[in-house]
C-alpha cells in the first residue's frame, strides 16, 4: 500500500493499477439553488447508494445516510434515525441539535409512523396532536417507517423550521432511499437493546 497525493491509501488492483479502497466515496456536494427537488433526490439517492454499498457496519451506514440527507435536503434543522429497541423508539444516528432519546409507539409523529406503519407528512407540527417538540425550531416534519420482514425496525425522521416543507415527492424519494439502505444494515444488531 502506498500513499496517493491526496493522502488516501491506494491499493494495487488486479492489473497492478492503483485504485482506491472500495469503501472510500468522494464527497458529493448538494446541487445549487437552481436545482429542482427531483434532481436533488436523484443525486442524493446515487450518493447514498455509493456510501452504503461496500460497507457492512450498520452504525457507519446509518450515520452516513443521516449526514447525506441533512446535507442534501434543503431547509432542514434535523435529520436522523430512531431505532426500535425493546418495544420503543430509541435515538439513533442523526444530524442537528440533541434530541429526545426515547419515544413510545403511538406517541408523536415518529411513534405514529410506527403504529400506523405509514409515512407521516406533517405540514404544521403545532397542529399535530401529541407532536414531541425536541427542537423548538421545527415547524414541519416527515417520518418514514423502516419495515424489514414485516417488522418496523425504526424510522427516518426529517424536521424543517418552515411550514409545509415536505410533500408527496419527498415522501416517495425518502421511502425509496430507505428501501435502498435496508439491505446494507444489520437490523438485528441495530435494534439490540
Ligand atoms: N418530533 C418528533 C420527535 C423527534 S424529533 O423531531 C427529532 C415526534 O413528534 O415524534
Amino acid at each position: 500500500m502506498e500513499q496517493v497525493p491526496d493522502g488516501r491509501q491506494a491499493v494495487a488492483g488486479e492489473a497492478g493499477a492503483e485504485r482506491l479502497e472500495p469503501h472510500e466515496v468522494e464527497y458529493v456536494a448538494p446541487l445549487g439553488a437552481g436545482a429542482d427537488k427531483n434532481e436533488r433526490y436523484l443525486e442524493l439517492r446515487r450518493y447514498v447508494r455509493a456510501l452504503v454499498e461496500h460497507e457492512t457496519d450498520w452504525l457507519a451506514n446509518l450515520a452516513n445516510v443521516a449526514a447525506a440527507v441533512y446535507d442534501h435536503v434543503p431547509h432542514l434543522n434535523w435529520a436522523g434515525f430512531y431505532l426500535m429497541k425493546g418495544g420503543e423508539l430509541v435515538l439513533g444516528p442523526f444530524q442537528g441539535r440533541p434530541a429526545c432519546v426515547r419515544i413510545a409507539v403511538g406517541r408523536g409523529v415518529c411513534g405514529t409512523a410506527v403504529a400506523e406503519r405509514r409515512t407521516q407528512v406533517v405540514p404544521d407540527v403545532h397542529a399535530f396532536p401529541g407532536h414531541i417538540a425536541c427542537d423548538a425550531r421545527s415547524r414541519s416534519e416527515i417520518v418514514v417507517p423502516i419495515v424489514v420482514d414485516d417488522r418496523v425496525v425504526g424510522v427516518l425522521d426529517l424536521d424543517s423550521p418552515h411550514v409545509a416543507t415536505f410533500d408527496i415527492e419527498d415522501r416517495r424519494a425518502l421511502e425509496t432511499i430507505v428501501k435502498d439502505v435496508v439491505p446494507h444494515v444489520d437490523w438485528a444488531a441495530a435494534t439490540r437493546v
